[in-house]
Order: structure tokens, then C-alpha cells, then sequence
């Protein structure tokens, strides 16, 4: 049995197959109908989220399987006190794979332990979201063609902006992809990424913080939100906030066959009017989600593919 916690779970070849998967998923839904059928999936969210979770559970109906699980801590046995570990013993008889989302790092690692169903990790703290990496290296590779010899920007909160870290960690495995690091001093990336990841792997990258520097180069720019949940106060987040606006002005500096992506939730750093630019994919890139997450429900449960 294998679960999903980081994208280094999965081999490149592994991922490339996964792409694949989703690339004819999103081609012939139909042939994948019922696929799953009788199977059911839990997500067990202990945090906000619109897309991941609904996504995933599109994911799970499109198969023909069935869906389970609480949307917040709140209304869960959590409240209670209950550990991880044990509300995935109760979930392991309840359904047969399951997506957790949490606020504190290393829970669905720690899920996974107590678990006889495979865990897919939906968003740790600060730390992984691999399922959103598996959905930015589909739709970069869609839009581009290929995932080597890429300038990639990444702005805005990438000290806490646990997406960003997840996309590195993947990328780094391709060949010829360099980084563009656009932040604030205060929301820099985290050391361990710098170091463990970046310079260990002789990567190449510079660390910016005016955007308008960065824009000309690059072929990928990844935006991204300041985490204010992850803040430890208001002031702070409210000074950088609005650090980065991504608008139509400064999308002029930018090549005509550069994508921008986000995660999603949106705030204020891409102005609405950049949504009917050519180059704007983040929600593309939503729906591209739902086949990649598709094809991970299909792999890690084993499913026999239809011919
Ligand atoms: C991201 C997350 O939860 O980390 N959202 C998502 O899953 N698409 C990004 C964010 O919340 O800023």
C-alpha cells in the first residue's frame, strides 16, 4: 500500500505515467466512468479549502465512487481531542483511500502510520501540498510542452506558502530548470529549500524581490498568496499583504509565451483584469486538478486501467 506525502513519493518515470494518465483522462472522461465504482473516498479537512477538497471529490464522483468526510476540525472528533492516528483507524473501515488536509506538519505522515487505507497528504501547515505540485506539473506541461529547461518564477509568500516548497522539490528533477525567487526580505524561502534543495542540487537560482525585474525572463510565473493564517500577527501580515499586484501594466513586460499560474485562493496579487489575458492559466489550471487527482485515486488504489 502506498501513500502521498511529498512528490518525491513518486519516482520521475512514476510521474510521467501519472501525467500521462491524467492527459488521457481529461481526453476520454468517459472511459473512466466506473472505474471506481463501489469505492469510496474520505477527506478528512482539518483547514479551509475550496478547490482540494471539492476537487477531490469530483476526482472520486467522475469514477464512478462515492465521497465521505467533514470539511473543518470543528465538526470532527477533533474537537474532542481525538488524535490523527486514531481517526484513521475509524476511517480505514469507512472507505477505501482518503485525503487529509492539516494545520500542524507531519499529521497525515503520522495518519499514514496508523492507517490500512493509503493517505494522501492534501496540505500540511507550512510544509507540502504534493497533490497541488502533481496539478502545476500538468498544467505547466500541458501549456509547454515539456517540464526541462524552464525559468520559473515564484512570488510572493514563499517562506510559509507551502505549494511553492512542493513545486521545487519536484522540479528540481528535470533537467535545466532554473528559479526565479521573488519575495519580500521578511517571506524569503525557508532555509532548508535554499540549502537542502537548491544548492545541494546545483540549481540555479536567484532571489529577487521587485517583480517587474524578474518578469522578462521567465517562462512559468507562479503567484502566490501571503498565508496570513500562518502569521503570528496581524501588523505583519497586513504590511505585506498587498507587497506584490500582479495587473495588466506589468504583464507587458512579460514574454507572449509566459503562463501565469496560482494555487488559488486568490487575494489581491493578480488583478482581475489580468483574467481575460491569454497568459493567465491559474484556472485552467483548477481543472486540470481534478484529472491529476483522478489518476492518483487510480494509482495508489490499483485500479485496472481500461484499454
Ligand atoms: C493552496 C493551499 O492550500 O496551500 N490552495 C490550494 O490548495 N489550491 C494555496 C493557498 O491557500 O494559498
Amino acid at each position: 500500500m502506498r501513500h502521498l506525502m511529498s512528490p518525491l513519493d513518486f519516482s520521475v518515470e512514476e510521474l510521467d505515467r501519472l501525467l500521462d494518465l491524467a492527459d488521457d483522462i481529461g481526453a476520454n472522461p468517459g472511459k473512466y466512468a466506473h472505474t471506481c465504482d463501489g469505492k469510496r473516498l474520505a477527506t478528512l479537512f482539518y483547514e479551509p479549502s475550496t478547490r482540494t477538497r471539492l476537487s477531490f471529490e469530483a476526482a472520486m464522483m467522475n469514477l464512478g465512487g462515492k465521497v465521505l468526510g467533514f470539511s473543518s476540525a470543528d465538526s470532527s472528533s477533533a474537537a474532542k481531542g481525538e488524535s490523527v492516528a486514531d481517526t484513521l483507524r475509524v476511517t480505514s473501515c469507512y472507505a477505501d483511500i482518503c485525503a487529509m488536509r492539516h494545520p500542524k506538519e507531519g499529521a497525515p505522515l503520522v495518519a499514514s502510520m496508523a492507517s490500512s487505507i493509503p493517505v494522501i497528504n492534501a496540505g500540511d501547515g507550512g510544509h507540502q501540498h504534493p497533490t497541488q505540485t502533481l496539478t502545476d506539473l500538468l498544467t505547466i506541461r500541458s501549456l509547454k510542452g515539456r517540464l526541462n529547461n524552464l525559468t520559473i518564477g515564484l512570488c510572493g509568500d514563499l517562506k510559509f506558502g507551502r505549494t511553492v516548497h512542493s513545486l521545487i522539490e519536484a522540479l528540481v528533477r528535470y533537467s535545466d530548470v532554473r528559479f526565479v525567487l521573488i519575495s519580500p526580505e521578511e517571506l524569503r524561502i525557508p532555509s532548508y529549500i535554499r540549502e537542502d534543495v537548491l544548492n545541494r542540487g546545483h540549481v540555479p537560482f536567484k532571489e529577487v524581490e521587485r517583480l517587474e525585474d524578474a518578469l522578462p525572463d521567465l517562462d512559468i510565473l507562479y503567484m502566490t498568496r501571503v498565508q496570513k493564517e500562518r502569521f503570528f500577527n496581524e501588523e505583519d501580515y497586513v504590511r505585506m499583504k498587498d507587497f506584490y499586484i500582479l495587473d495588466r501594466q506589468k504583464m507587458e513586460l512579460a514574454r507572449e509565451d509566459m503562463f501565469v499560474l496560482h494555487p488559488l485562493p486568490r487575494v489581491n496579487e493578480i488583478a482581475v483584469e489580468v483574467d481575460s489575458d491569454p497568459r493567465a492559466a491559474y484556472f485552467k489550471q483548477a481543472q486540470y486538478g481534478v484529472y491529476v487527482r483522478m489518476a492518483l485515486i487510480l494509482t495508489l488504489l490499483e485500479v485496472e486501467l481500461p484499454c
